[in-house]
């Protein structure tokens, strides 16, 4: 199987050995504590999984200032995106060597990860204007990443960290959150070598559907590892568990049997773009897979980024050798009227804009809120049926 980022073996920071985690839980009790941002809590989330393969926790400010600009570490490790706890205040731990993190996202704040503090810094204007520059090619506040990650304080606070839970990703997704850890598992058993990953963060429509079938073969996988973003979305975007029933049900009627894996990660949406794919191909490789779908306006929002940004990213700005996961490029795809299929757009150069299928997301959002039937070429006739179920009983809220 495909090497992990950055060392020969996964190096999970979650503590899976009992005794020592209800020794930590313990410890916990009498350290200096915190609540941190959903931002850190997720990052902690993927470092106890094995997503953030080889780091060890929490960056400083030189390693963050660094990643933004040159995608590497000051050892020289290729990273796109600074991993970071940021805090608003610090009074709680000022001078403290160790600390709980406490998580944002669970009823009652209870321990996330227990942290060594390295380091305390203070980020100034000028540093958060650039790296927020250079991971989101913008500082426009109304960017939903831009807007979450100036908005969680000026303090970092850098070190390595223990995890002792996923947060409530274990709890309210179990038969669809899976670690990397699992995830390499799961496919040694299945005996797949050759792995398609496609990163979602929306119920899969024809298109989506096609992609993975598309890129399966084009690259002769063993297998499909379909891995949505189980954590916060900007409003308006659909919710993890609509979206995993549609996905299961698609799977389930349109695929063979053991050729899907369905399964997802923790972490809040970043809406990064470009930076957001590469730091999305670091996290597949970790999770075993040789091929990560990249299609159009992959991980964007608005119009901030080109259509195609996401795929130039690594073919000018990710250094030959840096990944051992591939891209598989894809074209704007959609149903084609006059072939009566889902194809990528560059394959029928005859086309004009009136032989396509297309729907906006806006539009799709309208037709199921007024309680219209998604066409058959756009979304299967069970996951329009589950979408139209959920818009209905939004609408009777
Ligand atoms: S994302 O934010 O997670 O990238 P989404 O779930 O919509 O959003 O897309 C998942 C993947 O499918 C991304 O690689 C995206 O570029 C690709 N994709 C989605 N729709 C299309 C389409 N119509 N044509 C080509 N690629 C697409």
């Amino acid at each position: 199987m495909i090497k992990p980022h950055g060392s020969e073996t996964l190096n999970p920071l979650y503590v899976a050995d009992d005794a020592k985690r209800a020794q930590l839980e313990n410890e916990a009790k009498d350290l200096p504590s915190v609540v941190v941002c959903s931002a850190a809590a997720a990052n902690a989330v993927m470092l106890a999984g094995g997503y953030f393969n080889p780091l060890k926790g929490y960056m400083n400010l030189k390693d963050s200032l660094s990643v933004a600009e040159h995608m590497k570490t000051t050892d020289g490790l290729f990273w796109p995106v600074p991993v970071v706890n940021v805090l608003q205040d610090v009074s709680a731990i000022k001078d403290a060597k160790r600390i709980a993190l406490r998580d944002p996202n669970v009823e009652g704040n209870p321990v996330l990860a227990i942290q060594d503090v390295e380091a305390i810094e203070e980020i100034s204007d000028d540093q958060m204007k650039l790296m927020t520059e250079k991971i989101y090619r913008t500082t426009d506040m109304e960017h939903p990443g831009v807007k979450a990650f100036n908005s969680v304080g000026r303090f970092l606070v850098s070190g390595p960290i223990q995890v002792l839970n996923f947060s409530y990703f274990a709890t309210d997704f179990p038969d669809t959150f899976r670690t990397a850890v699992q995830i390499r598992e799961e496919m040694q058993k299945l005996g797949w070598e050759k792995v398609v990953a496609f990163q979602t963060r929306n119920p899969m429509h024809r298109a989506h559907e096609e992609l993975c079938r598309m890129a399966k073969e084009a690259v002769n996988a063993d297998g499909i590892l379909i891995h949505m973003l189980l954590g916060k979305l900007k409003k308006g975007d659909i919710p993890a568990d609509v979206r995993d029933a549609c996905i299961r049900k698609m799977v389930e009627v349109y695929f063979p049997p053991n050729t899907v894996l369905v399964t997802g990660y923790g972490f809040d949406m970043l809406y990064a773009g470009p930076r957001e794919a590469v730091l999305h191909a670091v996290f597949r490789q970790n999770c075993g897979c040789t091929h990560l779908i990249v299609g159009r306006d992959h991980a964007g929002v608005g119009s901030y980024y080109g259509a195609f940004d996401a795929q130039t990213i690594f073919k000018d700005e990710v250094p030959e050798g840096a990944l051992k996961i591939k891209i598989f490029e894809a074209d704007h795809t959609a149903y084609s009227k006059k072939l009566g299929k889902v194809i990528m757009m560059r394959d029928a150069p005859d086309h004009t804009k009136e032989d396509w299928v297309f729907l906006s997301g806006t539009k799709v959002r309208e037709m199921l809120s007024r309680g219209e039937n998604l066409p058959p070429e756009f979304s299967r006739p069970e996951v329009a049926a589950i979408l139209m179920k959920h818009y209905q009983a939004q609408a009777s809220k």
